[in-house]
């Protein structure tokens, strides 16, 4: 989910609807806004579905203010309803509260507090909003110690990013956080609370972090901060240096066109950024190579497509640093966590920095002493900043929920970080040069993606991407590409594996795209092919230049093989693309899902 509230001298409501339209890849299952006017009135305003119905809803309304808050929901507690969307308000209409995260004690507050209040949705935040009443009613509490009182009631477990607003001060908001993200941001003209520096960069580049358990008061020309204890302190403001055009469209119909299209320059910037004049390695602290090269065994956590870049990494930190390389699932690994060896490093691999599973994962490891390393996207992000290390994937913002250029950087700077900590041979700067002009060539040649998308999809309910070594790791990336965008259900398969039952799955005209760029397996993986177009599939064959054969529906360039990944995955994520179009489908915005997950 995420928030966005302001205070100033401004008419409130266009920069929260553009914020939230910058929060959507947090969600989009509906979107809620609350904007306060003191004595003239106040607005509450929520709608189910995307941020663009809640702004035509405000049309008309003669919404004014200087201070709200809003908010926009990926579903946990409670269904998709316009009386789950957020704010939620306490029942005499004093207060108004936006939440991000899961109360997990909420039954218990409810059945301990709340008897006899008539509770009008089915989420956890309702319950938190009503307890603020309650408690500075028949406590006769300030709201802010309604506030904390409520906020102390939560279980350990308990994640929440909180921004309320109480009607009989319009224009003060209160803030908290604890594991989901909440930034404060201040400018001349108003102050701003925020999930993500990204929502509010119209409004200002400066912001104040605030830490979990702490508490905060924002007011128009003031922001207080109080810590866990209820002690005030002061924070310094940090810059962030992004233009808030870098998060654009600019021609592009969607964001995943412009995101794959960028690949090429992120490998430049990342050659540029991680190799100096000389092919020397620049810009890694030497103490996270000393930290790898003193582990006994490498351990690779991450979720969704970050999952996935690990899958092709462990290669490169296998091959190159002899360290046995081992990649986990954060959602499996935070509560199930296998036997570790001696001296175990861990890397958390994350575009957003902010997978709830995977900070679950950072926070065990943190109590077990080991150490860390995140590799982000979003540098400063939860991750980033509490992981022992940190390595940026320099790709700019990824607004697409369909991982794409995330994907290849992070394979880049894992292939980079393995070659800084190893002894490989390879001239990886070369290398990786070469990579960046292919991965070009096959951006520019995205028609012959579009025609075989819609030869082989259209209609279809089902595909399989198969491949063997590296090419079954780039199969389950591109596997989920296709689904995740186009709900055509796809399964990526090691090519070997399929005929132990799935190929039954396999009828006439099932589209199954074969990956083929690794020498050794590659006479495997064309008797698989036959295989599968024996019982009637119709097989589509990506094949590196050096396998080639007649028939082939795309050959691609050559680059080293074990950077092929790189290249491979440009046409998988190209025919995801073209195969949504196709159905007429929201390439940018697929349903049920968020960019970034924030809950566990
Ligand atoms: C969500 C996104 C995926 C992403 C995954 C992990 O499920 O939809 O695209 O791969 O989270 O996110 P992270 O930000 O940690 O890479």
């Amino acid at each position: 989910c995420g928030i966005v509230g302001y205070t100033g001298i401004n008419q409130v409501l266009p920069s929260l609807l553009k914020g939230l339209e910058k929060l959507e890849y947090r969600g989009y299952d509906s979107a809620g806004v609350y904007v306060s006017n003191g004595a003239a009135g106040d607005f509450l305003i929520r709608e189910k579905g995307r941020v663009s119905k809640l702004e035509a809803a405000t049309k008309g309304k003669g919404i004014a203010g200087t201070a709200g808050i809003a908010h926009t929901r990926w579903a946990t507690h409670g269904g998709v309803s316009v009386e789950n969307a957020h704010p939620h308000m306490s029942e005499d209409g004093r207060f108004y509260l936006v939440h991000n995260g899961v109360i997990e004690n909420y039954d218990e507050l409810r059945d301990t507090y709340l008897q006899g209040v008539t509770l009008h949705s089915e989420t956890d935040t309702e319950i938190a909003v009503q307890l603020i009443d309650k408690f500075s009613k028949e406590d006769q509490l300030s709201t802010l110690d309604a506030f904390r009182k409520m906020i102390a009631l939560l279980d350990d477990n308990s994640a929440y990013g909180f921004l309320l607003m109480d009607r009989e001060t319009p224009n003060l908001m209160y803030a908290a956080k604890k594991k989901s993200p909440l930034l404060i941001g201040v400018s001349d003209s108003g102050n701003v609370v925020t999930s993500d520096a990204a929502a509010m960069l119209d409004v200002t580049q400066n912001f104040i972090e605030l830490m979990d358990g702490e508490v905060a008061i924002i007011d128009k020309a003031k922001v207080t901060l109080f810590d866990a204890a209820g002690q005030e302190i002061t924070r310094e403001a940090f810059h962030i240096d992004i233009d808030a055009s870098e998060t654009d469209k600019g021609v592009y119909p969607y964001y995943m066109l412009k995101e794959v299209d960028e690949q090429a320059i992120v490998a430049r910037t990342l050659s540029q950024h991680y190799f100096d004049d000389d092919n020397q390695i620049q810009n890694i602290d030497p103490a996270i190579i000393e930290a790898i090269q003193s582990a006994d065994r490498l351990y690779i956590v991450a979720a969704g497509t970050s999952y996935h870049a690990g899958l092709v990494g462990k290669r490169y930190f296998e091959q190159w640093t002899g360290k046995p390389t081992e990649v986990h699932i954060s959602s499996e690994f935070a509560y199930d966590q296998p036997l570790l060896s001696d001296k175990p490093f861990f890397i958390f691999l994350s575009q957003s920095g902010e997978t709830a599973d995977s900070r679950e994962v950072l926070d065990n490891v943190i109590k077990q002493g080991f150490g860390s390393l995140t590799i982000a996207n979003v540098m400063n992000s939860t991750l980033t900043r509490e992981a022992d290390f940190a390595l940026p994937l320099l790709a700019g913002p990824e607004i697409a929920v369909a991982s794409t250029k995330a994907y290849t950087a992070q394979i880049i700077v894992e292939a980079i970080l393995a070659h800084a900590a190893g002894n490989s041979t390879l001239d990886l700067k070369h290398e990786l040069a070469k990579v960046a002009v292919e991965m070009q060539v096959i951006i520019d040649q995205k028609e012959v993606f579009k025609t075989i998308a819609e030869s082989a999809l259209r209609d279809r309910r089902s595909a399989f991407y198969i491949g063997r070594g590296l090419d079954a790791a780039v199969a389950v990336e591109a596997a989920l590409k296709l689904k995740e965008i186009s709900y055509v259900q796809t399964e990526g398969f090691a090519a070997g594996e399929l005929k132990h039952g799935t190929i039954s799955l396999i009828e006439e005209g099932t589209p199954v795209f074969a990956l083929l760029t690794q020498t050794k397996t590659a006479g495997l993986v064309r008797g698989e092919i036959a295989q599968v177009t024996a019982r009637g599939a119709n097989a589509v064959i990506i094949s590196s230049k050096a396998l080639a054969k007649a028939g082939d529906a795309y050959v691609l360039p050559e680059v080293n093989e074990l950077l092929m990944p790189l290249l491979t995955v440009i046409p998988a994520q190209l025919i995801a693309y073209y195969a949504t179009l196709d159905r007429g489908l929201d390439v940018d915005r697929p349903r049920n899902l968020a960019k970034s997950v924030t809950v566990q």
